[in-house]
């Protein structure tokens, strides 16, 4: 009796707490099953069913943060009389019509993934990379990545995505838009400063050795 009582006294406890977190307007927990449904109808045939691309003309998704794939999602779709976040045609396409609980429910299932490791092509290119990755570059001012990206490239969910065992194809294009202006979602311009400072020559050892980091 006593002990029927307090179950359903806390029962009640979690309805008004889940009462309290639509009225305040939280999203619910993503539902994976239903990522996973759109990961393997709308994106495996580019990104793999589980994130792992098998070709370089596309990223590796999987164990990437859920925030910083949510956040692409949502820049890449274009805005109405704003200019797009993240420009990029094909992509446009992919989330035209995703809600944004899909959105989420999509980026979560593709977090959950586990990486598939890649490796570096170049013994020399890598030696120049490791020293970039890990030190910068002095001279020019070039920041560590590892101080934001992390030592193994595993990132900071929410706030550094994920680089390591990327596609070595990938990294070039993505640092060379940021150098050029033409990828334009980093928050305060980070990685547009960063790859500023960047010979291409820099940009390909350092993405030679995040495709084999792991
Ligand atoms: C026809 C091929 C294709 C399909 C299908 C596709 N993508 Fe992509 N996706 C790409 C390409 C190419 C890029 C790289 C864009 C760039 O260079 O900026 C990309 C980039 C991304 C990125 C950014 C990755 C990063 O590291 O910043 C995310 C996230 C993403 N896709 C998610 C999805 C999801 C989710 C779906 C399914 C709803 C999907 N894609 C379907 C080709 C595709
Ligand atoms: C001050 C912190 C900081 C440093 C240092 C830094 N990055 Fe980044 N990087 C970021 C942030 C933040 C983003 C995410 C931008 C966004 O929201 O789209 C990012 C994104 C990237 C991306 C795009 C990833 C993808 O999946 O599309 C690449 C590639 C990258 N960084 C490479 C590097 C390399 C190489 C270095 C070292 C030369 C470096 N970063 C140093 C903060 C940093």
């Amino acid at each position: 009796m006593q002990r029927a009582r307090w179950i359903s006294a806390l029962s009640l406890c979690s309805v008004l707490v889940a009462a309290a977190a639509v009225a305040a307007g939280l999203p619910a927990k993503p539902d994976l099953a239903k990522g996973q449904t759109i990961a393997s109808q709308a994106c495996a045939v580019c990104h793999g069913a589980d994130g792992n691309s098998p070709s370089p003309a596309n990223p590796k998704l999987a164990g990437q943060g859920a925030e910083y794939l949510e956040k692409q999602l949502h820049n890449f779709k274009p805005a109405q009389g704003k200019k797009t976040e993240r420009e990029n045609a094909i992509m446009a396409g992919m989330v035209a019509n995703l809600s944004a609980d899909d959105v989420r429910n999509v980026a979560a299932y593709l977090a959950s993934q586990k990486p598939k490791g890649g490796f570096s092509r170049s013994r020399e290119l890598v030696v120049l990379g490791q020293k970039l990755y890990r030190g910068g570059n002095a001279a020019t001012g070039l920041p560590a990545c590892a101080g934001c990206h992390g030592p193994n490239g595993a990132g900071v969910p929410a706030q550094y995505p994920r680089l390591a065992g990327q596609y070595a194809e990938y990294t070039m294009a993505q640092l060379n838009a940021f150098h050029d202006g033409q990828r334009t979602n980093d928050t305060n311009r980070m990685m547009r400063s960063i790859a500023a400072k960047m010979s291409d020559a820099e940009m390909r050892a350092v993405s030679d050795y995040i495709a084999g980091l792991r």
